[in-house]
């Protein structure tokens, strides 16, 4: 199967951003593998921060002008092939009965500590619960149709959502979330079960507005042993992947610190794994065998290098990447505040310099 999609990859002609992502996805051939950058749109573009003058996180984001401005300014600002809704994995929650605000984090101000707390839990319809985020999409849709950019959605996965709720904001080690689970594991089943509902229903409602593929971010999923994960994480994203539209839009799954779990990760039948840089690329090709395609994975931290480096850099991992079913270069992590636009933009040059032999333009 790898080695398949490695010789027939000359025998393609060259393909159009929504074809080369989606065919990656897939594990079909390509011509060389699309770009993006999770947290594209964000503080690190002057641009960015203009139109987030004057409004909080919150309004940003149900601001539908305003959100489709940002999620496209990284196609033409930084050069990147696809174009993620702009939005948080806490949109949805306030939906459910929780407030959350943004400082600049997630913060609760009533962490839910108690089964009788995720009892009154509520699941809306999402259409209903958070119409901006379907509207955003639909007019990104539009914007991105003749450009032939594909548009992604995403949500943040029932354990990191569940992270924050319980802790109350972000936490090195959650250690409330971890006392729950060994304390109180009733209480965290129940409130993982609620949050599986309406990640699902929010994902194909996105889908149905027009996601051409979503992305699940599980950024504290490899805080567990593989043991926990396969307990407490796997059977989540489990029934996501079998309960999404993934015919109509392939699943990414994205799991920060998780190269103790790809077994795991690999199990649930997403379609693309997205990893981070500690994961050895070469080895996770070999060990998915050609079941799922991969994402990833440079160290943001490494967009500081020279232009030069950059490109080599990313040589490096489109040639460990080589094996797998599919690729898609990204980063193994979101962007930083203080990550360089020049470096992003030689990001999404060298990804386009594979296509020509991979070294022009270094
Ligand atoms: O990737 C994209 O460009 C799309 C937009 C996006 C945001 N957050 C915008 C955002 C996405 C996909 C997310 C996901 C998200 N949010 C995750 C999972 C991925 C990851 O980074 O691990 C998590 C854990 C969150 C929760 C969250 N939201 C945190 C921890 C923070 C504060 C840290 C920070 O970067 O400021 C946020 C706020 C947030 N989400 C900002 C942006 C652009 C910054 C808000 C601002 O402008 O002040």
């Amino acid at each position: 199967m790898s080695g398949a999609a490695a010789t027939s990859r000359s025998a393609v002609g060259e393909l159009d951003p929504t074809e080369r992502l989606l065919r990656s996805c897939r594990g079909e051939p390509v011509d060389r593998p699309p770009v993006w950058l999770m947290r594209q749109a964000g503080r690190y573009l002057p641009e960015y921060r203009k139109v987030r003058e004057g409004v909080t996180f919150l309004e940003m984001c149900r601001d539908v002008e305003r959100a489709v401005e940002v999620s496209l300014q990284p196609i033409e600002l930084v050069g990147s092939e696809a174009v993620i809704l702009f939005s948080d994995i806490f949109t949805p929650i306030p939906s459910m009965g929780v407030d959350v605000d943004f400082q600049p984090g997630p913060t609760i101000a009533n962490p839910i500590r108690s089964l009788d707390q995720v009892k009154a839990l509520r699941v809306a319809d999402p259409l209903e619960a958070t119409p901006f985020v379907f509207e955003i999409l639909r007019v990104l849709r539009a914007e991105l149709e003749s450009r032939r950019i594909p548009l992604l959605g995403f949500a943040g996965a029932p354990f990191t959502l569940a992270a924050y709720l319980v802790e109350g904001r972000g936490s090195k080690d959650f250690s409330s979330l971890k006392r729950m689970m060994y304390a109180a594991p009733e209480t965290l089943r129940a409130l993982q079960a609620v949050l599986t509902e309406m990640v699902v229903g929010y994902l194909n409602a996105q889908i149905e507005a027009g996601a051409q593929a979503v992305q699940l971010f599980d950024t504290w999923a490899g805080l567990l042993a593989p043991a926990e994960y396969r307990e407490w994480v796997l059977p989540t994203h489990t029934e996501i992947a079998q309960r999404v539209n993934r015919a109509g839009a392939p699943l990414i799954l994205y799991v920060n610190n998780g190269a103790h779990v790809f077994d795991e990760m690999l199990e649930s039948g997403a379609d693309v794994l997205s990893l981070d840089w500690r994961v050895d690329v070469a080895e996770a090709a070999r060990r998915a065998n050609g079941s799922a395609s991969l994402q990833g994975n440079l160290d943001p931290c490494a967009l500081q290098q020279s232009r030069e480096d950059i490109f080599a850099s990313v040589r490096r991992i489109a040639e460990a990447a080589a094996a797998a079913r599919g690729h898609i270069l990204n980063l193994g992590h979101g962007c930083l505040p203080d990550t360089p636009v020049e470096g992003v933009r030689a990001f999404t040059d060298a990804a386009r310099a594979l296509g020509e032999g991979g070294s022009r333009g270094a």
